[in-house]
């Protein structure tokens, strides 16, 4: 299967998108990007994209944030999905990468006049952490980039040193993922998730101000759980011991999904198997994403499996 990515305003296959080595993005990190699932319907033979507008809006004001200008619309780039899982004719779940970058060949690393570009590829895609079982988590000796630094708000490529430090020091350390801890001392979010807790029946998460990427599955959870489970949900400042007191603590992400966490350095969170609630709620989000529970059906765009390959 050829897969086909958007690349300098065209539809190329995917090993025809390659960046000059003096690329600024390449340089200096300087691109912003988002994930965006989408989930296979054998019945109607649709690919459905979750929340492809909310991750477009939020890569907009990532852009604005690095002084990107783009006349592209929420719905052009929407546009540029459809049309790469149609070309590459995918029938089944995908993730795609779509990304704004500075694609001047300009070396010093200003980011005001610098050429902006955009490309996206498309990947088919299954889980990306093992959502079955819980995951084994420590804190990560890492700090979180902070707002004043590299703004984590911003979903910035060149950030995502941050998230690579993290993840590896966990797998040499034989952990699954890791937590970051604000400069502050306080619970920010996961490697590229965010983070929840369950304790006494609340579901509990950092603020958008712990320096997390204000996460769209994060939202799309706290509305599912107060809709569906009538949870109260509050996001405050959370300190590292209350994730070893936690009766529950679970991951969120566009990738990871909704992913029981079973323990915190070396610390059973719980029962030390994936809680009762981290479980429904999951169950929930699944069934929203796959289009099963119909009231959520609008966070949901609809790309029709091409047929043979009339448009290649
Ligand atoms: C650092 C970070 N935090 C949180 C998330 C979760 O965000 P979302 O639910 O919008 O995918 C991601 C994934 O994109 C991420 O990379």
């Amino acid at each position: 299967m050829t897969t086909y990515a958007y690349f300098q305003g065209q539809y190329v296959p995917e090993d025809q998108a390659n960046i000059n080595i003096k690329t600024h993005a390449f340089l200096y990190g300087t691109s912003v990007f988002e994930g965006i699932r989408g989930y296979w319907n054998e019945q109607t033979e649709t690919v459905y994209l979750m929340r492809a507008r909310e991750h477009f809006e939020r890569m907009l004001q990532s852009a604005k944030i690095l002084f990107m200008e783009t006349s592209l619309t929420v719905e052009d780039m929407t546009e540029t999905c459809a049309q790469l899982i149609q070309k590459s004719g995918i029938r089944g779940d995908v993730y795609l990468q779509p990304r704004f970058y500075k694609s001047g060949h300009v070396v010093p690393p200003r980011l005001d006049e610098v050429d902006t570009d955009y490309c996206c590829f498309v990947l088919p895609f299954g889980a990306y952490l093992d959502v079955n079982k819980g995951l084994k988590v420590c804190v990560s000796s890492w700090r979180r980039v902070s707002d004043n630094a590299i703004p984590p708000r911003g979903k910035i490529g060149g950030a995502y040193v941050n998230t690579g430090l993290a993840m590896a020091e966990a797998h040499i350390n034989g952990v699954d993922d890791a937590i970051f801890l604000t400069e502050e001392g306080h619970v920010s979010e996961g490697s590229g998730m965010n983070l929840f807790l369950v304790k006494d029946g609340k579901l509990i998460t950092p603020r958008t101000t712990d320096n997390i990427l204000e996460g769209i599955t994060r939202a799309s959870l706290m509305e599912l759980a107060q809709n569906e489970l009538g949870m109260e949900v509050e996001a405050r400042l959370v300190n590292r011991t209350e994730l070893y007191l936690a009766d529950e603590a679970f991951f969120t992400g566009t990738a990871a999904q909704v992913a029981p966490i079973a323990s915190i350095d070396n610390r059973p969170i719980g029962t030390g198997k994936s809680g009762p609630i981290t479980l429904q709620l999951q169950q929930i989000y699944m069934d929203a994403v796959k289009g099963k529970n119909t009231k959520y059906s609008h966070w949901l765009t609809p790309v029709k499996a091409q047929v043979a390959s009339a448009t290649k």
